[in-house]
């Protein structure tokens, strides 16, 4: 048995996000690129009697939404998941250290539901199959599966859908997080308010995954869609006067990711990541952070 294991999770974004009209759950049918990027969560478990989880946040992510009350959180509900699968005790000390903006749209939440659910099965040694591991995370989440399985992929469904896809590019990007996060709720609902008709099916994404399979960064970011972006945008217009100064500062194409307020900006490789980066710290944006994927999903980085 270990005493400590520490995975890691990366954030995600939407590189074509088709949104259809709400199905009679609620949910609205997704067809959507997800690609995992090189920005991080860690959650490291370690041996304890009871049961704690505690969080801290790096410098750029701003702490105001993290929750506050404890036994309710994304990572107690993947812990209490897996203790019904398999008739086991909750146990265990676990600290998450998030690199990644909380309700940026970046998938923090999924990121660390992902990151206990390979700690833990892990921790307390249950041998979780891939199938039942992919099963809770749906259960979590709609991006949680994609949490789990990282690099590029289609998701359908309400997103929980996941199935990998060829990509031959390593993309860069500048991220440029918000320091106050979105409710996706919200963002859903002002969707609904601006896209009564919305058609039931969610635009294709053919095009994304074509540019992908080539490794096209021009065409890449011709194509890149996302059907929240003028709901996100209504809400929050500074984000609309962002994409412009980004595009304005050479990168090839902005978007905001997921249901925002996180904008991308795609590059053509790491030093014009940086050059936009510096342009756009230059005009007072406050946090930008250069990264590239797509990265590994959810993965043990220590055990002790
Ligand atoms: O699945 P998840 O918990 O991430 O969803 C959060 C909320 O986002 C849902 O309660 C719903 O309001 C909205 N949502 C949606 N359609 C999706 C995914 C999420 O309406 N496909």
């Amino acid at each position: 048995m270990s005493t400590a294991i520490t995975v890691r999770a990366p954030a995600k974004i939407n590189l074509h996000l088709g949104v259809g009209a709400p199905r009679e759950d609620g949910f609205h049918p997704l067809a959507t690129v997800y690609q995992a990027i090189g920005l991080y969560d860690d959650l490291e478990v370690v041996a304890a009697p009871g049961w704690r989880v505690e969080m801290e946040v790096a410098d750029h992510v701003s702490a105001e939404a993290l929750p506050t009350r404890s036994g309710d959180n994304i990572i107690d509900r993947a812990a209490r998941l897996l203790v019904e699968l398999h008739g086991v005790e909750v146990h265990g000390h676990v600290h998450v250290r998030k690199e990644i903006p909380i309700a940026g749209g970046l998938a923090g939440g999924s990121a660390d539901a992902a990151a206990a659910l390979v700690a833990l099965d892990r921790f307390w040694d249950l041998g979780t199959s891939d199938d039942d591991l992919l099963r809770l995370a749906a259960d979590l989440g709609s991006d949680v599966p994609f949490s789990l399985i990282g690099g590029t992929a289609l998701g359908t469904g309400r997103g929980e859908i996941v199935e990998s896809v060829p990509d031959t590019g390593t993309w860069w990007w500048v991220v440029v997080p918000s320091s106050e996060g979105m409710s996706t709720p919200a963002v859903y609902r002002h969707f609904d308010e601006l896209s009564p008709e919305a058609p039931a099916e969610p635009s294709s994404a053919g095009d994304v995954l074509e540019a992908l399979a080539c490794g096209d960064v021009e065409r890449l970011a011709e194509v890149m869609r996302n059907d929240l972006e003028m709901a996100a945008c209504d809400l929050r217009p500074e984000l609309a006067e962002l994409i412009v100064n980004g595009e304005e500062a050479g990168a090839l194409r902005g978007m905001v990711t997921g249901s925002g307020p996180t904008v991308v900006f795609l590059c053509e490789d790491g030093p014009h990541a940086r050059e936009v980066a510096g342009a756009l710290r230059d005009q007072g944006t406050l946090v930008t952070l250069v990264v590239n994927g797509p990265v590994a999903g959810a993965h043990l980085v220590e055990t002790l």
